[in-house]
């Protein structure tokens, strides 16, 4: 570390653009920048509230280099070097210097107005102003100067030295070369830059934060619990935390704000902070920083939750036994369950429309067993044993013996219902009669039996055998012995079991699509690329894939049905599917499966 005036000795050939970066304020994410540009070769220039302040981000900066080089993403060389190029006091005139400035003071307009009408008084007309603004409008900020074109936001993610986004925020106003500049900028720290108009929330927050609000409105509405409903994201999107533990880790009166932001611009319900985040907001606890939100942790800051002492298993009856199951389908989910069944050691009946097609299908399950053989997971034994519990047919009736039945035929509730009626007439009393629907009433198959009380939903996900999800979905007439029977089923076959009610898109889909939706709104209001957005999600969020990625794999017309299906539930007017989508697949666009989706796969 150095004094500002020994400045005038550092070397000449200092990396462009912005050789010379003030940042003011740092905190959380002033910090990391700091360290960010300094380590890119750039002089820094740190201004904080105070001399105290100022002390206290010195150290800081000094223990998170050091953190860096004991991880060994530092050598101790670099740490030095990195640390005499960076200055840090408490004169806001010191920032006269630079050519760039990036401001990341705390979240409130008028002092972020202020201090950039300072700014603008301070620094030469070429230096560039940055907001680090989360969920404030670039647009009033920049107002506050005579220089809105050189005015833009620099949203980086926390913590800044492992996030690799950097949402490149313009107003109407910004100078475009000026933008590029920035992004420029953004790639020297080793970040990628996305391009981002100034809208509440930008790309990322847009389109994470209403997912996490419907996330929270369903645990408000008692849907499903909170682990229920963080596994089945995790384990149903892959996605790295489920949406109600990241609540908390962002903070709830921070989702609030930037909730109440986006409300204020896009008047979607959607975007009204769900009433549980106010209540929890006002009694204080805030997630993990204040050791409690949606969950309990050990101590305020602490990443370890306790558990609660009730529990949904308390009271539960036991569940049936279940030896032999049955099979309907011979598609790609019902080989993948039946795989499941066998490989835990139940005798498989697989039923097919005629036995040629059931054969087909065993050889389907046979090849994928070879798969795991070949790869290691299983023996050449474990195969033989588990093709040895399949029994292929093309016979209802070889369903009368068996314990549970499980139908993975097309997704057309008439199909389904007179399935269902037959397998009434067929299986023995007290078998569960179980769906694998992912878009239908799961009660409009039990009411087309006598006992709907046997019939529940079991919501595989693709491929069955890979993906540990199933959503357990109980009708109002399902028998809690049976949504017993299932999950301790499921538990026993290795998949993590999630229960919830009978509604469109049971948890997955219900959070997924609407997300998926929004992102294809943000496409057609030019807010964004595709490309843009898929690596702002996955970049930002640790997402598997980014949204268009992800309908080009799920196919545009099944998205576009599981859409109108929560359209036609919720009746919600965010939930309306996007015209865009609609007229690609009106255009025989739909993805992977035909070449053309959201991208040309076939030119690739
Ligand atoms: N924390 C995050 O996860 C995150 C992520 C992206 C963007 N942001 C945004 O980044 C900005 C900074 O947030 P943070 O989390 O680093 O906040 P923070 O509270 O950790 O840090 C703010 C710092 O600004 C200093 N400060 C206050 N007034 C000042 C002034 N007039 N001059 C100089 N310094 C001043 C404070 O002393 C403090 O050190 C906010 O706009 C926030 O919305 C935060």
């Amino acid at each position: 570390m150095q004094a500002p005036e020994s400045q005038a000795s550092e070397p000449q050939d200092l990396p462009t653009p912005f050789p010379t970066v003030a940042v003011v304020g740092l905190g959380t994410m002033g910090a990391g920048v700091a360290v960010a540009a300094a380590r890119s070769g750039r002089r820094v220039i740190g201004v904080e509230a105070d001399g105290a302040a100022a002390a206290r981000a010195l150290a800081r900066i000094e223990e998170a280099t050091a953190h860096a080089v004991a991880r060994e993403r530092l050598t101790a060389g670099e740490r030095t070097a990195l640390l005499a190029r960076i200055t840090v006091g408490a004169e806001l005139s010191a920032v006269a210097a630079a050519d760039l400035v990036v401001e990341e003071v705390p979240e409130q307009l008028e002092l972020k107005r202020e201090l950039f009408a300072e700014l603008d008084r301070i620094c030469p007309p070429h230096t560039v102003l940055a907001t680090g603004t989360t969920s404030l409008s670039v647009t009033r900020i920049a107002a506050a100067t005579a220089r809105p074109e050189r005015v833009l936001g620099l949203h980086f993610f926390n913590p800044v030295h492992a996030m690799k986004l950097v949402e490149v925020v313009r107003s109407v106003l910004t100078d475009p070369q000026v933008a590029e500049q920035a992004a420029e900028f953004a790639r020297a720290l080793g970040k990628e830059p996305v391009a981002a108009g100034d809208r509440a929330g930008f790309v990322v927050n847009g389109l994470l934060f209403a997912y996490l609000n419907q996330a929270a409105a369903m645990f408000e509405s008692r849907y499903a619990t909170r682990e229920d409903i963080d596994a089945a994201m995790r384990l149903g999107c892959g996605l790295p935390m489920g949406p109600l533990a990241l609540l908390d880790l962002i903070g709830l009166d921070t989702a609030r704000t930037v909730l109440e932001a986006m409300y204020e611009q896009s008047r979607d319900r959607l975007h009204a902070p769900a009433p549980i985040l106010g209540q929890l907001v006002s009694a204080g606890l805030l997630g993990r920083k204040s050791g409690r939100g949606f969950y309990r942790y050990e101590a305020p800051g602490s990443s370890k939750t306790v558990p609660e002492a009730a529990s949904a298993a308390a009271g539960r009856p036991a569940g049936r036994t279940v030896g032999s199951v049955g099979v309907c389908g011979s598609g790609t989910m019902a080989t993948g369950i039946a795989e499941v069944f066998a490989k835990a050691g139940h005798p498989v009946v697989l039923v097919a429309r005629s036995q040629e097609k059931a054969e087909k299908a065993k050889a389907q399950l046979a090849r994928s067993l070879d798969r795991s053989v070949a790869k290691g997971r299983l023996t050449a034994e474990q195969r033989d044993r588990t093709l040895g519990l399949v029994t292929p047919t093309g016979s209802q009736a070889d369903l009368a013996q068996v314990d549970l039945v499980l139908e993975a035929v097309a997704e057309d509730l008439a199909v389904k219902r007179e399935l269902f009626a037959a397998l009434d007439k067929i299986v023995k009393p007290g078998a569960v009669l179980a769906t694998t629907t992912s878009s239908l009433p799961v009660i409009s198959c039990a009411t087309a039996t006598s006992r709907p009380q046997d019939v529940i939903g079991m919501h595989f996900f693709n491929p069955a055998p890979a993906m540990k999800l199933v959503e357990v979905v109980s009708t109002v007439l399902t028998a809690p012995e049976v949504t017993a029977t299932v999950l301790e089923l499921c538990a026993e076959v290795r998949k993590h079991p999630v229960e919830c009610g009978d509604r469109a898109g049971f948890i997955v889909n219900a959070l997924l699509f609407p997300y998926l939706n929004d992102a294809v709104r943000m496409l057609a209001e030019h807010y964004a690329t595709v490309d843009d957005i898929d690596t702002a999600m996955k970049l930002g969020c640790g997402y598997p894939m980014g949204p268009f990625e992800l309908l080009d794999v799920v196919g545009l017309d099944v998205s576009l049905t599981i859409e109108q299906v929560l359209h036609q539930e919720f009746r919600e007017p965010g939930l309306a599917a996007a015209p865009l989508l609609e007229h690609l697949v009106a255009a025989g666009c739909l993805g992977r499966k035909t070449g053309r989706g959201f991208r040309d796969h076939a030119r690739r």
